[in-house]
């Protein structure tokens, strides 16, 4: 992609003309409008409306108790998020088993806790409305993992790997003959996530989220290309468990009424044989089995997916475009926005009946709901979703909503301080934005680390 104007890491657009000049003179192809009315639009899911075309995506705060309950910092989160008026809530990771966890302070719901589960999607709800009306209910979605090869216990790796991939082996120190989870377990792994579901529905939820991205368990098989046994090898085999757990759920009595969802990775970014969405002789994107598999989905009855790219363990500038990071990408931040919101548009157009989840936004700062509008426009997307934005700034839906537009000196400047927190303590919010409240933890992260160095 050539590189002719302003294109670095850092957002330095002094208004919109610049993004969309710099847009043209890279050869990009994202779409802009001022149509912001767009995000106004209500969908339909089954029974259920979504009040409008903005969702908040999830963002793991590891501040659960050892139990896996949410604490005060996740009720708090949570209550923000829902008083700023997103129409979606897409819930973080919560783990299906303790050995599951991605960190001691990982949420994970168990028949011990799910009442905890309940009150939290109760505050939910009960905020939107006291905020917005009666007839404010969004959409709330848990998202349930195994977090495979990223599992920690006491704060120590414990990973559980479905198949070797040496570049990822290689970043996390395992070794060649470390050994792979069997088929057996990988049957239990569908159980896990089955009863999950069970208590997900019984705590309220309107959906959850069977999740295969970023290189947890499920995300990991789909690229299980050189595993042996039922989960590896063909692509009927490689998608097997997340198929399974799909059917199991929608077949069972206890879940009916839950809105089946995926978040999806169709792009690792990993060099085939060790990535999905890969092209066999390049790592530029091959979308073909991500298409099948979404196909697959939309039969089994999948009407919600919510798409992504990368491993944020691996090269994270895919997933979610910085300006400081710890390292520097070898592509501006735009053209990383421009990957993920041209891929999945490439997807919703050959899908125009599933809903899908859109990202690659919150880089864009003030600018991002023109951004949005234009993806809406375009049909590149059904929903707008924001990450790193809820944290920093989580009424930024009632300001795009309201005033058609965002305020400049609330927005997210993407640091990565917040993932600095999650990969060094788990526990992670916005260090800029919410000061108050992350600065100090922040800080005594940092302190711990100089006492370490010492
Ligand atoms: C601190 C942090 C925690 C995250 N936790 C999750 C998670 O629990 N589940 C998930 O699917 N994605 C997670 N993500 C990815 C975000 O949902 C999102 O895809 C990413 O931040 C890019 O979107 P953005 O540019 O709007 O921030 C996380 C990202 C960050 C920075
Ligand atoms: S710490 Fe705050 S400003 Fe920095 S990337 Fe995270 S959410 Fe954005």
């Amino acid at each position: 992609m050539s590189n002719t104007y302003k294109s670095t890491g850092s957002f330095n657009y002094g208004d919109l003309s610049e993004i969309e000049k710099d847009i043209e003179d890279s050869g990009l192809d994202i779409k802009l409008s001022h149509n912001l009315d767009l995000f106004k639009t209500k969908r339909k899911i089954d029974d259920f409306i979504i009040p409008n075309s903005i969702a908040s995506l999830p963002m793991e705060g590891g501040d659960a108790s050892e139990d896996g309950k949410p604490t005060e910092l996740t009720f708090r989160k949570y209550e923000r998020i829902a008083r700023g008026g997103v129409g979606l809530i897409w819930l973080e990771a919560v783990s299906v088993s303790k050995e599951g966890k991605s960190n001691d302070k990982q949420l994970w719901i168990t028949e011990e806790n799910w009442t905890d589960f309940k009150k939290l999607n109760d505050l939910i709800k009960s905020s939107a409305k006291q905020e917005f009306g009666e007839d404010h209910n969004p959409l709330t979605i848990l998202q349930l993992n195994h977090s495979g090869r990223y599992c920690k216990v006491k704060g120590k790796r414990k990973p559980i790997i479905a198949t070797h991939k040496k570049l990822l082996d290689d970043k996390l120190g395992i070794s060649k003959d470390y050994h792979l989870v069997t088929d057996e377990y990988l049957r239990e792994v569908e159980e896990d996530f089955l009863q999950a579901a069970r208590l997900a529905k019984k705590a309220g939820f309107n959906s959850v989220d069977i999740k295969s991205c970023h290189g947890y368990l499920l995300a990991e098989l789909l690229s299980a290309y050189e595993r042996g046994g039922k989960y590896g090898g063909k692509f009927e085999n490689r998608i097997k468990l997340l198929v399974d757990i799909i059917d199991r759920i929608r077949e069972d009595e206890y879940c009916k009424g839950l809105i089946l969802s995926s978040r999806l990775n169709i792009y690792d970014a990993v060099p085939y044989p060790q990535g999905w969405g890969v092209n066999k002789s390049s790592l530029n994107p091959d979308l073909n089995e991500p298409k099948e598999l979404i196909k697959i989905l939309e039969d089994k009855g999948v009407k919600l997916i919510s798409l992504t790219m990368g491993n944020p363990y691996f090269i994270p500038h895919i997933n979610k475009p910085y300006d400081i990071g710890t390292y520097t990408p070898d592509e501006s931040a735009l053209e990383s926005c421009n990957r993920l919101i041209k891929g999945i548009g490439e997807i919703q157009k050959s899908f125009p009946k599933i809903h899908i989840v859109g990202v690659g936004y919150s880089w864009f700062r003030h600018m991002a709901p023109y951004v949005g509008a234009g993806s809406l426009e375009n049909g590149l997307c059904n929903i707008i979703g924001f990450g790193r934005e809820g944290l920093a700034y989580p009424d930024f839906a009632k300001d795009i909503l309201n005033d058609g537009k965002m305020k400049k000196n609330r927005v997210c400047i993407s640091c990565s301080k917040c993932s600095e927190m999650k990969s060094k303590i788990g526990t992670c919010g916005c260090v800029i934005r919410d000061s108050e409240v992350y600065l100090p933890i922040y800080n005594d992260m940092k302190k711990g680390e100089i006492v370490k160095d010492a």
